[in-house]
């Protein structure tokens, strides 16, 4: 794994003084050691994988019951899922009215970018969350956490104080896009079959809070795994229901597999294939939290085959390890 300990943002992190987590995924987020942060006045982690590459990162945050986590803006952008529990968070703009919204187990929302915001917990069990950032990109930017934390202006171009802004019911822009301020629960949306990526996988991109970073919900059938493809760096998948594997390689002999179940976090490192393949009774259900940074590194296509000049393997290019994997994880399921 590459080392990036004199970056500027893992001399951050480290500075933090909460458990940091690397790897290439995360077998359960729901049982990552948390320590007391002092930045957020509650329990956290920080995680660090391997194919965010200096673009994206996360963390966990736990919120004890009643309690409310320390207001905090900043100038990267964060996705923010609910692993359990539930809460609200209130957004404000300085000097501006504040907004909140409810969330609970399977929500996902995200602030505007540099907007205050304040997560607390309205129920009587801890709360906790899982946030997608770009922190590694901005602090290796600006290397300045003060600059990053305690800046005062105010993006109006994502909010400027719009009544609606964090309306949870959204809209479908065009067939496969969803626009809207907060998901409450991302099992929820019908996500229209993606036949290009593999029989049985369905996703629908959403773009919240007008931040840049990308994300999308996906869903694979039972008996079904996705094309493998490959792409650029920092998309983190959280798996939020079902069984199955994700496999993951720069070269075959080098193939990292991560069985995963609800809690279990991965991230293909930039060009690596990878598939995610259901092998249990259910739907498995993802939540995608990405760099949507548009220009920077190589444009993969991952809806063109390899034939084609793309970055993805059709049925015919994969080669027969990977149906013949599948068909012996799924007799091993079944057992
Ligand atoms: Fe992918």
């Amino acid at each position: 794994m590459a080392d990036r300990s004199d970056t500027p943002f893992e001399q951050w992190a480290a500075a933090e003084g909460v458990p940091i987590v690397r790897g290439y995924y995360v077998p359960d987020a729901y049982k990552i050691a948390l320590a007391p942060w002092k930045r957020t006045g509650g329990p956290g982690a920080i995680i660090i994988l391997e194919g965010g590459e200096g673009f994206t990162s996360s963390y966990i945050a736990e919120i004890p019951p009643h309690a409310s986590l320390k207001p905090e803006r900043h100038l990267f952008e964060e996705k923010i899922y609910v692993l359990q529990g539930k809460g609200e968070t209130r957004f404000w703009n300085e000097g501006g009215p504040s907004r909140t919204i409810p969330w609970q187990e399977y929500g996902l929302f995200s602030p505007p970018l540099n907007v205050w915001h304040e997560m607390r917990n309205t129920g009587d069990q801890p709360a906790k969350v899982v946030a997608v950032t770009d922190a590694p990109l901005v602090f290796n930017i600006y290397r300045n956490p003060d600059f990053v934390f305690n800046t005062n202006f105010v993006f109006k171009d994502r909010y400027n104080n719009e009544p609606d802004y964090f309306d949870g019911v959204g809209k479908m822009v065009d067939r496969h896009t969803w626009v809207g301020g907060f998901i409450q629960d991302v099992r929820k949306p019908n996500l229209g079959e993606r036949v290009e990526y593999g029989a049985g996988y369905g996703a629908v991109e959403v773009n919240i809070s007008g931040n840049g970073m990308g994300s999308h919900l996906a869903q694979i059938d039972v008996g079904a795994y996705k094309k493998p493809h490959r792409h650029a760096a920092g998309a983190h998948l959280v798996v939020v229901e079902g069984t199955g594997y994700a496999l993951m390689w720069e070269t075959w002999d080098k193939l990292v597999k991560a069985d995963f179940h609800k809690g279990t976090i991965y991230c293909p490192p930039e060009g690596w294939f990878h598939t995610h393949c259901n092998t249990g009774a259910q739907v498995v259900k993802h939540v995608a939290l990405r760099c949507g940074f548009a220009g920077i590194g190589k444009i993969y296509q991952q809806r063109l085959s390899i034939k084609h000049g793309g970055d993805m393997l059709d049925r015919d290019e994969e080669g027969p390890e990977i149906k013949k994997l599948f068909e012996e994880e799924l007799k091993k399921a079944a057992k």
